[in-house]
């Protein structure tokens, strides 16, 4: 049961993995580097007995090489409590010095293992294990996650959150604990999620939470709203693959309700007061990766259409650079995961400040949301792949749902523009369905460039974030040189990068009378072209005029300047994916990578 938990949490971290269980009145652990498969097979060569608790954990090796040695479950001395861990403990150094003054042998080069020592030192003060492990968090800094059990203490489990995320599953006569519900949706869907800095004992039959202080804690039950088949792959090869195909509905999903037949926005959950957002004289845009990009890309729909100054940040930077922010900044954190470190820290550091914090996410409860002053859900459902898909238009969606929204909350006046857009948005579902439907020459283009070592990207105005993403898709998943690039600013500098057969993507805007910059990149086509380079050129329907230059056309359907993004990334996830099966490579689960990035 543990092992199949894993499986389905192996997208946070893989590589290594563990098990322990509690039998036979001792404690029972497996480790192995290398993919959960590794441990499957050890498990199969040696079992470990059969118990009624256990735990485990993937790895995303932070301190300590993905070896078996530094696989978790980490064990104390006496082999008798086990602890899994996620997050880094910063002070484990002086804590690990600590621990050999006092003759414990420590084997591993993890921060995690300092914590099972202590816990055996508190467990044998205090003979109860939820109250070992309250103890022993007061002495940590840093952001963990802690699950641990102990052989003399054999019907419980015991967890502690700081910032890592950690829930619980409510079953029947069964309990479970894990840092997703996908771990035990097989099992239940009922969930109580816990707050910053609590602890829980779990038995067969009890689920109890208190602080770190001991003092009761208040938490939160709710109901998951999806099984376990949709975090399967649904006879798809890959789960990116299952994602991709599944970002209509997706897109579909996340306006559902939101705007009725007269094209006004229904945004109830955004529960920050009118006059804030009214007052609101600049918008700040904190996120990371792929969510980065969408932010990117609100930023032309929300200046464009409330004129309100709007910033966009790498999460990982901004609270570095004293960024000014007051009562009238609203933040908005964009996050698939909810559970970005470098996200979460952004939006703590602008709350601090006395900014308003907005959360874009999709994954309710999770920390982002919760330590916002509102959030509004993408509803792409679960997204299993490490290379962000789904939730990527989904997060758009959302964006130019709140931007339309900050205008009618402001009584901005649209002209015909506006609610041209709002009629295709609401239908822009569809879009996205053809697009899909036209993808084999896409994938038939990119087996034929597996063994190029660079591609470019090329865009302009909200073309450009599409560039940055698809060049993102590419590293991430094909390992390949890929850089996306303002096509205005090539003969500043990276045309040098252009030689003979060098594949470019070119990501062209609406044509002329839509929007002013299509003469202007069918200008960089050529330029590129006359240097050598093979050039895919991505293209409304209809566009006539880049027809000469492109090696490989690639059409999409015409949108408004300001959605084009929907339907143009879909092409370059495709490709991406079909690269890196055709160089192959592991498409969920590409090397160095983790899901959900809980550390900064
Ligand atoms: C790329 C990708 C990452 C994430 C980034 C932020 O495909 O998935 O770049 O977009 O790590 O993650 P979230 O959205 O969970 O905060």
């Amino acid at each position: 049961m543990v092992v199949a938990g894993l499986r389905r949490l192996e997208y946070r971290g893989y590589d290594s993995a563990g098990v322990a269980v509690l039998a036979d009145g001792g404690l029972a652990a497996a480790r192995k580097a290398g993919k959960l498969v590794n441990l499957e097979k050890e498990l199969v060569e040696r079992p470990l007995p059969g118990g009624m608790v256990g735990i485990g954990h993937t790895r995303w090796a932070t301190h300590g090489g993905p070896t078996d040695a530094n696989a978790h479950p980490h064990l104390d001395n006496a082999g008798r409590v086990a602890v899994v861990h996620n997050g880094i403990i910063e002070n484990f150094a002086a804590l690990r010095e600590e621990l050999a003054g006092r003759g414990h042998v420590l084997r591993s080069e993890t921060d995690t293992e300092v914590v099972a020592h202590l816990l055996a030192e508190e467990f044998s003060a205090t003979g109860d294990l939820a109250e070992a492990m309250r103890l022993v968090c007061r002495r940590l800094d840093g952001a963990f996650t802690l699950v641990a059990v102990h052989a003399d203490q054999p019907e419980t489990v015991v967890g502690a959150r700081r910032n890592s995320p950690l829930v619980v599953g409510v079953g029947e006569g069964e309990n479970f604990l894990a840092s997703d519900v996908s771990a035990f949706i097989a099992h239940t869907r009922s969930a109580i999620e816990l707050g910053q800095d609590q602890v829980v004992e779990l038995t067969r039959d009890g689920v109890a939470v208190t602080g770190f202080d001991g003092a009761p804690a208040v938490v939160r039950a709710f109901h998951v709203d999806w099984d376990a088949s949709a975090a399967e792959k649904g006879g798809h090869d890959h789960f990116m693959l299952k994602e991709i195909a599944e970002q209509p509905k997706a897109v579909a999903d996340t306006l559902l309700g939101r705007i009725d037949a007269s094209g006004r926005l229904t945004l109830d959950e955004v529960r920050i007061p009118a006059e804030v957002l009214r007052e609101a004289d600049k918008i700040v845009i904190v996120a990371c990766g792929t969510a980065f990009h969408a932010g990117l890309i609100a930023k032309y729909a929300i200046e464009h259409w409330t004129r309100i100054p709007c910033e966009v940040e790498l999460a990982s930077e901004f609270r570095y650079r004293d960024p000014i922010l007051g009562a009238r900044t609203l933040v908005v954190a964009i996050s698939q995961s909810g559970e970005t470190m470098d996200t979460l820290m952004a939006l703590r550091h602008a709350r601090e400040q006395g900014a308003k914090v907005l959360a874009v996410c999709n994954t309710n409860g999770s920390t982002i949301p919760r330590e916002s002053d509102a959030v509004l859900y993408t509803h792409a459902g679960p997204e299993i792949a490490v290379a962000s898909t789904k939730a990527f238009l989904t997060q758009l969606v959302a964006c130019y749902l709140l931007a339309l929204y900050l205008g009618q909350v402001r009584g901005t006046k649209w002209g015909d523009e506006v609610r041209a857009v709002v009629r295709e948005l609401a239908r822009i579902g569809e879009e996205v369905e053809r697009v899909l439907e036209t993808m084999e020459p896409v994938r038939t283009l990119a087996r034929s460039l597996a063994d190029k070592d660079t591609i470019l990207f090329l865009g302009r105005h909200v073309g450009h974030p599409v560039a940055l993403e698809g060049a993102l898709k590419l590293k991430e998943l094909a390992y390949m040189h890929a850089e996306g690039f303002a096509a205005g600013e090539l003969k500043h500098g990276p045309i040098a990068l252009v030689e003979e057969d060098l594949p470019v993507v070119v990501v062209v805007p609406s044509p002329k009378g839509r929007s002013v910059l299509h003469d202007k990149i069918v200008s960089n086509i050529q330029e590129i072209r006359a240097r050598g380079a093979r050039t895919i050129v991505i293209a409304e329907e209809g566009d006539e005029t880049v027809v000469p230059f492109a090696d490989h056309l690639v059409r999409i359907p015409a949108t408004p300047t300001l959605l084009q993004p929907l339907v143009a990334t879909v092409p370059l996830q495709v490709f991406a994916c079909e690269l890196a099966t055709a160089r192959g490579n592991e498409v969920d689960q590409p090397r160095n990578l983790a899901k959900s990035v809980t550390v900064e």
